[in-house]
């Protein structure tokens, strides 16, 4: 791992790095933005999301990909694959920053077609709502009116960081009224059971963590790395783990 310290000189950091024998390496916040401009080639997706996570090295020229919508979407499938199959699932992202913008993408690529964004500020969900074709229908609601229509859906992705840390008992809306059948998803993984989804587990609903998204991301990095499948057996128990300390 490369550790940046927000006063070194990136540029220069960059330079070191490219002189180095690799596949490709991964990047997290906050050098996710930052390090477009050292790329020589930027996928699609990731020009769309302004954000690369996953750099990979072909004859010497850096390109960037951005795994994250993917490898949340591969993480939910993999825990309810029959009930993602139906792509006219109602789904409410709660949230509209860099997080929700690729599963937004990642969703509507799938074929999903019923996806709400609910957040504080409107005017970011409403620019992640451009990234729409032409079979999805997405409404952009407040979070109160959310918290009104909790029985409407069948999936909700929760993408802030409200609930994060250990004995926050934060949420970013209340779930009563939430259907049995819904699955109830948290992208926040420390602590591993938001009290989010402690709720939506008392409601009845199905939950999903939000470390797995995290697997599922390296996975889907390594087999751009590598063009080989990794597959997941004791990993999501050794994370959690780690996670646990
Ligand atoms: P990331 O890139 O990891 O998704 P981000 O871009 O900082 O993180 O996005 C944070 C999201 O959490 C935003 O949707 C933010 O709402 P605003 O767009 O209104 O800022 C949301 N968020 C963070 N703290 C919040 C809070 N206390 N209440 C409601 N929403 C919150």
């Amino acid at each position: 791992m490369l550790e940046i310290n927000i006063t070194d000189d990136f540029s220069e950091k960059m330079r070191k790095l490219r002189a180095k024998e690799m596949d490709g390496f991964n990047v997290t916040v906050p050098y996710k933005q930052k390090i477009i401009p050292y790329l020589d080639e930027i996928d699609e997706e990731a020009e769309k999301m302004g954000a690369v996570n996953t750099v990979v090295k072909e004859n010497d020229r850096w390109i960037g990909y951005n795994t994250d919508g993917r490898g949340y979407l591969r993480a939910l499938k993999s825990k309810f694959p029959a009930q993602l199959e139906d792509r006219t699932k109602r789904i409410l992202i709660l949230g509209a920053g860099g997080a929700a913008r690729g599963i937004y993408y990642a969703l509507v690529h799938d074929g999903y077609t019923q996806i709400d964004i609910a957040n504080r500020t409107k005017e970011s969900a409403l620019d992640i709502a451009k990234l729409q074709d032409e079979q999805t229908e997405t409404h952009v609601l407040t979070l109160d009116k959310a918290e009104q229509l909790t029985n409407q859906y069948d999936i909700f992705i929760q993408t802030t960081s409200v609930g994060m840390g250990q004995g926050n008992e934060d949420m970013i809306i209340s779930l009563d009224g939430v259907k049995k059948s819904a699955i109830v998803s948290d992208i926040v993984y420390q602590p591993i059971e938001t009290a989010f989804l402690k709720k939506a587990k008392s409601l009845g609903a199905s939950v999903h963590y939000g470390h797995t998204m995290l697997l599922y991301q390296a996975q889907y990095a390594f087999e751009i790395w590598t063009n080989k499948h990794v597959p997941m057996n004791q990993m999501d128990e050794e994370l959690q783990e780690i996670l646990k300390g």
